[in-house]
Parts: C-alpha cells; structure tokens; sequence
C-alpha cells in the first residue's frame, strides 16, 4: 500500500483579494505535494475558501451585493492566482459548498446529541476583524490584543463547546507527539498557553440577529455556527465530498495542517479539541510557518504596500522565480522581510547567474562539439573530480533532499541544490572543456566531462521540480529527457547516476533563466536573452590594443563612456582565429561587439560573464561583421585577461 500524504492550506477569507501571505501557504503546500507525488506517494492536497462571517458580510454589504455573490465574484480571484502560480491542489473547498454545509450540521448535531455543545448567557469583547471573543483582560485600551483594531463588549445567549474538558488531554498529546505542532518554538508557546491558564469552553454561535451569513445550527434555527466551527471542519469535510475516487477516509488523519503563526491557537486548540469529541485521530502535524514584512513594515491595506503576487508574476513574466524566492529567502516557520531587491538579488545570483550559466555552457558544448547529442562518458577518462561531482549530486537526491524536506526546511533544501550548482560551475572551470574540445587525443575525457555536466542538470531539475515545476520541465526538455515527467514518480533509476541516455539529441531552447535588472528609478524589467538580435547600428570592434602613453585631460577622459555589460552568447567569427562575436547586455539595450579575445578563451566561457566595455565607440566593422563597443582587457599584444566587475551589479552600470 502507498502512503498517503494529506496536505492542507488554512481555507482563505473572501473578504479581500489574495496577497503574499496566500501565496506563501499554497506555494509550500505545493512544493510538499508535489515532492511527495514524485516520491510515490497517495497525495491529497486541499486548499480553499472560508465564506462565512461577519467580515464577509460587511464586505459584501459594503459593495452593496448579497454575500453569496461576493464570494462568487472573489472567488475565481484566488482560482485564478493559482493557477498562474501552478499550484496542483487536488480539491479546492468552498465553505458554501451544500455538502460541506450538511457535514457541518451533521457534525454539531453529533456534538449536541453529546451533551458536549449547551447554551448559556455570555458577555465579552467581540473582534469582527478575527471573528473572536476576547475577555476582559485581554483587551488592551479598547483594542484587539491582536490586530489592535477597537472591539465591541457583546451580550447574549449562545451554544458552546465544552472544550475546557479536554485541556489536560491535550497537554498529553503534545507531550507524546513531538512532531504534533511545529517549529518546536511554537509547540512551547501553545504549551505555555495551557499550562498557564485554564481552557474555557467555546462559544460556537452567532444569533442570527447579529450575524446571518453562516451555517444555522441544526438544533436551533435563530442561530449560525461561529466561523471557526465551520471553517476547521472543512480539513475533514472535503474528504468525504471531494476526493475524486470516492475512498476519502484514507487521508484522514491529515499528514500536514500548514497554517501562519497567527492561526496556531485555532488550530492547535480548539481544531484538537473538537476532533477529541468527535472521537477523530489529531492531525500529524500543524505547522505555523512566519509572516512576511515589507521593507521592514506590517504590510497592511491602510499602509499601501500589500504585495500581490499577481503583480509580481506580470512584471516576473514568470511564477517560477516567485516561488523559488518566496521559499528560498526565509527559513519556514521564521518571519521574513520581502522587497524587490532581494528577490532580483536571489533570482539573478543563484538561478540566472548560477544554473543558467550551467546550462548554456553545457548546450552550447554539446550543440557545438558532439552534433548535438549526449556524449558518451568513458570511465578511463574519470578523474577525482567526476567522482566528487557525482556523489554530490546522488547525496543531495537521495540524503539532503529527503531530509531537509521531511523537516520543512525549503531553505536549506534550496541551498544544497545550490551547492551542487556551484561545484558544477566549479567542474566546468577547472576542467575546461573548451580545451579538451582541441585535441582529439583528449576526445574521451572532453566527452566524459559534457556528459558529467548533463546528467548534473538532469539531477538538478529533479531536485529543483517541486519548487519550479515548469522551469525543471524546461530543463529536461532540453536536455532531451522529458520523458521522465511522464514516468512520474521516480523509478529508482531516476534518483541513480547515469540515467540520462547517451547519443539522445539535445533541444535547446529559449533561455530558462532571464536576468532581471533594476533600473534605478526601481522600475524592473526582465530581459530575456535572445540568439540573435538586430543589431541596430553598424560596428566597430576591436580588441584591447595598446594606446600610445600621452597625458590626457579629466574632461578628455570623460567622453568615455565605460559600461559593464552582461555577455549573453558568444561565438567565434567563421575564418578568424582571434574573433568573438559577442550579444552583451547593457540593461537598457542589447549589443554586438567583435572582439580580439578568441585566442584567449572560448565562447563558451565567457556567458554570464560582466564585462567592461566602452559604450560610446564609434561603431565599426571588423571582417564585415558590425560591432557596437569595445570590451576592454588588460594586455599588450597578447590578452592577459578581460576586465570584469567582482560584485553582481547591473548590466549598464556606469564605469568611472
Ligand atoms: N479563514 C481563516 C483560516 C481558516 S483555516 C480553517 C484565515 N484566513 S486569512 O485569509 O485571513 O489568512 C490565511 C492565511 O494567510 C493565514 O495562515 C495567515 O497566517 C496568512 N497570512 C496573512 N498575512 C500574512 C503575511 N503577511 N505573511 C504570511 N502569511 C500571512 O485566517
């Protein structure tokens, strides 16, 4: 039998349109999901929306529109965001869903039947922003000890549940579950909680009178059932109404609750409580992951900086690179700070710079050298370092991967890939392929390092699959090995060395990894590297030749205009021993530049590479073909070495 993996995300209130806190959940309950899909597990992975409340009632009031129409109209808003940020959820719930109604009701009515819901008279403080009671010495100044918006003392009659009976069983069960509520910081915090005072039982009605969108209880039609009653009940509801083959029970008791900090307390409290009296399992684990700021600030509508994800994946032209920050950048169950530069900052190191370098290096050898198919490795050929690069790559499949993601920690998932990623790039320099492609006699070794390189990247898709799942996709494909997503889950062989064939052609394609530059007034734009672009003007080009030594004047020296530029491709001018015909990238415009550096390296060095360049050369032409700048390099006759910028600055910055 396969094990089941049941995943969820907290339901969404309609209330607003989805923000990066959304995003956050879903894009992690994903990754999960489809981690554990390729691991050849049972998954079911459920997000969805809570419809109910009193917020959802003033928002819908306030548009002047029933509640149900609100909900409908809002939903598709969030339907929509996933799709676009290929979120693979196997159900999606709507509190409003008949079904899920009737198992609600049937739940309270069991609950009831129990003696375990009773009415009585209660007064308290009431915040509509959470959909609680607080008692009196919470409140702070009239204020949610929470959200800190003002709250209203209420009184009157409701059902409750009697909760508080079941404190000390659930001390114990988080006593003996070590896993039950992570990170461990906030298994302590709801530990404290119920140590330190003793658990009352929860009001879990609204008189219609007050709030009439919501559930009506089925012992007492004057009422609805409080959000939270409704809401939890969904992670089980959904199983009996929308797993596809009709065996739901299966998934239950849920392998994963992922929920932020915020809703612990709901969560670990009174979802616990009310399984204990329904006699249900708990779940395995709920997991309170961290909020994001913004540029160091409570994001928040009256502040103006709510990111939307939406927004981001427009100006991305991508979700992939969201996604992969979104989990990259902060260790989950931590708070995190967003801002532009730091996710321009991670995408043009580590996927741009880092493993875009790798595959285009490794393409354009292999579309170049071995007609465009995968070499073949000879083990004489091996070396040390084919041997520290493979047990890298089979580590990080079959060690760091399994471990880092059965503990959550997406981060330090995300940075072994990364190390492997830099021992590649690694490989690749102090092997220098583009050497051995001179000699024939070196023919064995030259195919068993391309080889060494492909099947790297093949692993690295697989690794990196759960977090960009269409980038990974494209990375297979052109290495030729789509296939493999149709083979879904891994087959042994996958997860081994030396599943990519040899002698399959390669396929390569539009750049997987575009870097995105800032421009200065914080507008960013993506560019996207072409093959060959059109040249706009005719060339000049030269090699750096030596100037005669004379003095010149500050002002003279400023006409120059000194760039850096970002090589997109490289390759040699046909019948010229010294020639390269660069693509740079200048941030606000792409060029041509022929350069005398082809006997100092090869094409396929120099991509990714920032140069210098002088921008304002009168365009010339060198063996007919037009370049646009100068690169500059340090040398006389010969070229010692190009000029290139140690930090990651963007391409057209000024050189003084
Ligand atoms: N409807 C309830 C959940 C019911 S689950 C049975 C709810 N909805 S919510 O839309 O307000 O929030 C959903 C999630 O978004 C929560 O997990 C919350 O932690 C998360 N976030 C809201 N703002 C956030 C950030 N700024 N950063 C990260 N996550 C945040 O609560």
């Amino acid at each position: 039998m396969r094990k089941t993996f049941y995943i969820t995300t907290p339901i969404y209130y309609v209330n607003d349109v989805p923000h990066i806190g959304h995003a956050y959940t879903t894009v992690a309950a994903d990754v999960l999901a489809r981690y554990r899909r390729l691991r050849g597990d049972d998954v079911f992975f459920l997000t969805g929306l809570d419809e109910h409340g009193q917020k959802v009632q003033q928002a819908a009031a306030k548009a002047g529109i029933d509640p149900q129409t609100h909900c409908d109209r809002l939903a598709p808003q969030f339907k929509n965001l996933w799709q676009r940020l290929n979120i693979s959820h196997d159900a999606f719930i709507r509190t409003t869903d008949a079904a899920h109604k009737t198992i609600v009701q049937r739940y309270l009515q069991q609950l009831y039947d129990k003696q375990l819901i009773y009415k009585a008279d209660y007064t308290g403080w009431y915040c509509t922003f959470d959909e609680r009671f607080w008692t009196e010495k919470d409140v702070v100044q009239g204020q949610c000890p929470d959200c800190k918006r003002p709250i209203e003392q209420i009184s009157e009659s409701n059902y409750f549940f009697k909760m508080g009976q079941y404190q000390d069983c659930l001390i114990a069960h988080i006593n003996a579950h070590e896993n039950f509520i992570r990170p461990e910081s906030r298994r302590n915090e709801v530990l404290g909680f119920l140590q330190a005072q003793k658990l009352g039982d929860l009001s879990i009605s609204r008189p219609k009178s007050r709030l009439s969108w919501g559930i009506e209880l089925p012992f007492d039609t004057d009422y609805v059932t409080y959000v939270w009653f409704d809401a939890l009940v969904n992670y089980i509801s959904a199983l009996e109404y929308l797993v596809k083959d009709g065996n739901g029970s299966r998934f239950w008791p849920a392998t994963i609750h992922l929920i932020g900090k915020d809703i612990l307390t709901t969560h670990a409290v009174y979802w616990s409580t009310m399984l204990m009296a329904l006699e249900l399992p708990l779940p395995q684990t709920i997991f309170a992951h961290g909020w994001w700021t913004v540029n160091g600030e409570k994001m928040s509508k009256s502040r103006g900086n709510v990111v939307d994800p939406n927004q981001i994946i427009s100006e991305l032209k991508d979700h992939d690179p969201f996604r992969y920050f979104l989990l990259r950048e902060v260790p989950f169950g931590q708070d995190g700070d967003f801002s532009h530069d730091a996710l321009i900052g991670r995408i043009n190191s580590e996927l741009a710079n880092g493993i875009g370098n790798l595959l285009s290096r490794t393409l354009t050898l292999i579309e170049r050298n071995t007609s465009n198919l995968i070499p073949t490795p000879s083990a004489s050929a091996e070396t040390e370092l084919e041997a520290e690069l493979r047990q890298a790559c089979l580590e990080l499949l079959n060690k760091q991967l399994p471990e880092t993601m059965e503990r959550l920690e997406f981060n330090r998932a995300l940075e072994a890939i990364w190390r492997v990623i830099q021992l590649a790039n690694q490989y690749v320099d102090k092997t220098a392929p583009w050497n051995l492609a001179k000699n024939p006699k070196d023919t064995p070794k030259f195919h068993t390092v391309l080889y060494h390189m492909a099947e790297t990247l093949r692993i690295l898709a697989l690794g990196l699959y759960p977090f960009v799942p269409d980038t990974a996709k494209g990375l297979l494909t052109q290495l030729g090995m789509l296939e493999l997503f149709y083979t879904n889950p891994f087959s042994p062989s996958d997860l081994n060395w030396g599943r990519l064939d040899s002698g399959i052609p390669i396929r390569k394609g539009r750049h997987l990894f575009p870097r995105i530059e800032s421009k200065p007034q914080g507008a960013k734009t993506v560019s996207e590297p072409t093959a060959s672009p059109q040249p706009t003007s005719t060339v000049t080009a030269t090699t750096a030749a030596a100037t005669p030594e004379s003095q010149i004047t500050i002002d003279e020296f400023q006409k120059i205009q000194l760039k850096t530029a970002l090589v997109l491709s490289a390759e040699r001018v046909p019948k010229s021993e010294k020639l390269l015909k660069l693509q740079v990238d200048l941030g606000s415009e792409q060029r041509q530049i022929v350069a005398g550096i082809g006997k100092k390296y090869e094409p396929e060095q120099l991509i990714g590479k920032r140069i210098v360049i002088v921008a304002n050369l009168k365009p010339a032409k060198l063996m007919g073909i037009e370049s646009q700048g100068m690169v500059l390099a340090a040398g006389d006759k010969d070229v010692g070495g190009l000029m290139t910028v140690v930090e990651d600055v963007p391409a057209g910055t000024k050189v003084k």
